[in-house]
């Protein structure tokens, strides 16, 4: 298993593009003619509302689902998923939002849990610690020794070892699905650091997040879902907060959008606040 960053695609480039991607549960349209492109050294924030097909998507790009239709393309290539190893061994790497860290391992033993690297016939204990170092230097962690077990760890550190985790293997896109949900405000600026530092190493990044202050922190583009489908699409500078919940929501006059607009209303004119009062 190697690490080197050679293979991988000069920034810019699209690695990972989705055109008409859709899935259904039962009698849910989940996802329905989704496309997204995601480029190396990119963030793109996959946003919306509770289902509007969030998990779905990184699950079908991870391979826990089959696409009812569409097409995948990695690295230039149609691919089909057939699973998460399957994933991993073609470089796309992702982080769910349950972490799985076994807390009773150390550090070393929780990033290279099922690719343990063998010296011979041995596990290469020495050279996986050095390894370990290694990624964790490339996130600039603040880890204080990997060999101590999960359990001791804060909450943005397990967040660490398990985004450092996705590195092994050497991917090309990682996918993390809400990694600041469960952090206060200094632990989640240390993972928004992690995700700066995954974009500098070339990776295309995906973030799942609610949080919109996250989102335009730290990402390059923003996709909304709404429903299963495709809603809109922002460069981050290009979106005020208003228009992304406009956008989540699906109304401009929705009362959860007006409200947010108002707060960012300095620079609009009173009739569009004026309108901005009714309840949607
Ligand atoms: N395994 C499943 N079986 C049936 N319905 C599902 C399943 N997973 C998701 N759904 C449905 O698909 C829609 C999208 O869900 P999901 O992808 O979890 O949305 P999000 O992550 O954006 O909240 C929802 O209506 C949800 O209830
Ligand atoms: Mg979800």
């Amino acid at each position: 298993m190697s690490t080197s960053v050679a293979d991988r695609a000069p920034a810019g480039e699209v690695v990972l593009s989705l055109a008409g991607v859709s899935k259904r549960f039962g009698a849910v349209q989940a996802l329905s003619d989704v496309h997204m492109d995601v480029r190396a050294g990119e963030v793109v924030a996959l946003v919306g509302d509770n289902g509007a097909g969030k998990s779905t998507l990184v699950k079908v790009i991870s391979g826990v689902y089959e696409p009812d239709g569409g097409d995948i393309t990695f690295a230039g290539r149609k691919v089909t998923v057939g699973g998460p190893s399957e994933a991993q061994a073609l470089g796309i790497a992702t982080v769910f939002q349950d972490l799985a860290l076994c807390d009773n391992l150390d550090v070393v033993a929780n990033l290279f849990l099922g690719q343990e690297q063998l010296a011979g016939p041995f596990i290469d204990e020495v050279g996986m610690e050095k390894e370990a170092w290694r990624l964790l230097k490339t996130l600039s962690a603040k880890i204080p020794s990997v060999r101590i077990p999960i359990a001791a760890l804060s909450g943005g550190q397990r967040q660490t070892v398990a985004i450092a985790r996705s590195l092994v293997g050497s991917p090309q896109v990682v996918m993390l699905d809400e990694p600041t949900a469960a952090l206060g405000v200094a632990q989640t600026a240390e993972v928004l650091n992690l995700i700066e530092r995954l974009r500098e190493t070339g990776l295309g990044v995906i973030l799942i997040s609610h949080n919109m202050a996250d989102v335009q922190a730290v990402a390059d583009r923003i996709v909304v879902l709404r429903l299963g489908k495709n809603a809109a699409e922002f460069r981050v500078e290009d979106a005020s907060t208003a228009e992304l919940v406009a956008a989540i929501t699906g109304a401009s006059d929705n009362v959860v959008a007006s409200r947010a607009s108002r707060r960012s209303a300095s620079t609009q004119t009173e009739t569009h606040i004026e309108s901005g009062e009714q309840d949607g």
